[in-house]
């Protein structure tokens, strides 16, 4: 099988680590891992928050409710999606498109989506933007076909997540490939976890805690169960 295939297999979500340091340039390969995964128009709208200095770990730990895997970690990772970013996101790009000597036309192209996506991405104040695209759209659709924007901050918030999320396996497939273990969490105080983090309820939430160390030789795995492939696929 392949490495990818060995590693995705061998993942699981382990409760129990043992005090190993993860030496910066592995903590930067895991990263780098998960800001390659695909996201939504390229947006990448999450912050990684790497927590492992003891003091914050601790603390972040127990705002993880005292769980053991947070507990036992080397590193707590909130994954945070981020909603304040984007305009900041597309000029940047802009800039290394222009840089890179992309051609005129292309960078154009990319200036009308970025404008467009800043528009339909932008919730206004109370949500009033938002409700008034709602209704714009919802007439659209009644004879044109087309998918939804996110309309609403709660919207937006939900199309970062899966980007978010999908950055989240990424890191945790790596981190497996390299010899680590992890372990996802929602299990943790959201409010208290962001406000120790520092981190705006306008823009940020957090999706998921990832604890990762090394598997504790003491900890044996339950068995792993998956429903049938029937039950979740179907082939049309
Ligand atoms: C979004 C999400 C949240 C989870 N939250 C927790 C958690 O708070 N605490 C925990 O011990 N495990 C948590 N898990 C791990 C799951 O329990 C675990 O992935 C599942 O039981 C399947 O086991 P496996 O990953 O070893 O195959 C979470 C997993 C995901 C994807």
């Amino acid at each position: 099988m392949s490495e990818i295939l060995d590693a995705l297999f061998r993942r699981r979500a382990v409760k129990a680590f043992e005090p190993v340091e993860i030496p910066q340039a592995l903590r930067e390969q895991i990263l780098n891992a998960a800001r390659h995964a695909p996201s939504s128009f390229n947006s990448q709208p999450y912050q990684f928050f790497w927590v492992e200095s003891s003091p914050r770990r601790t603390t972040a730990a127990k705002l993880c409710m005292g769980q053991m895997p947070a507990a036992t970690a080397s590193a707590l990772v909130v994954a945070v999606a981020d909603i304040g970013s984007l305009a900041a996101t597309s000029q940047a790009q802009l800039e290394w498109m222009r840089e890179s000597g992309l051609s005129d036309a292309k960078v154009r192209d990319y200036e009308r989506t970025a404008k467009t996506g800043r528009i339909l991405f932008m919730p206004g104040p109370f949500g009033i933007f938002g409700a008034l695209k709602w209704a714009i759209f919802r007439l659209l659709n009644l004879w044109k076909t087309f998918g939804m924007p996110p309309v609403f901050r709660h919207d937006i918030f939900k199309w970062a997540m899966k980007s978010t999320s999908l950055a989240c396996e990424n890191l945790m497939i790596a981190a497996e490939a390299l010899g680590l273990n992890t372990c996802p969490m929602e299990g943790f105080d959201g409010r208290r976890l962001s406000r120790f983090l520092g981190l705006s309820t306008r823009y940020h939430e957090i999706v998921m805690v990832i604890a990762i160390g090394k598997k504790s030789p003491a900890y044996v795995e339950p068995p792993q169960w998956r429903r049938p492939l029937e039950a979740t696929v179907t082939v049309l």
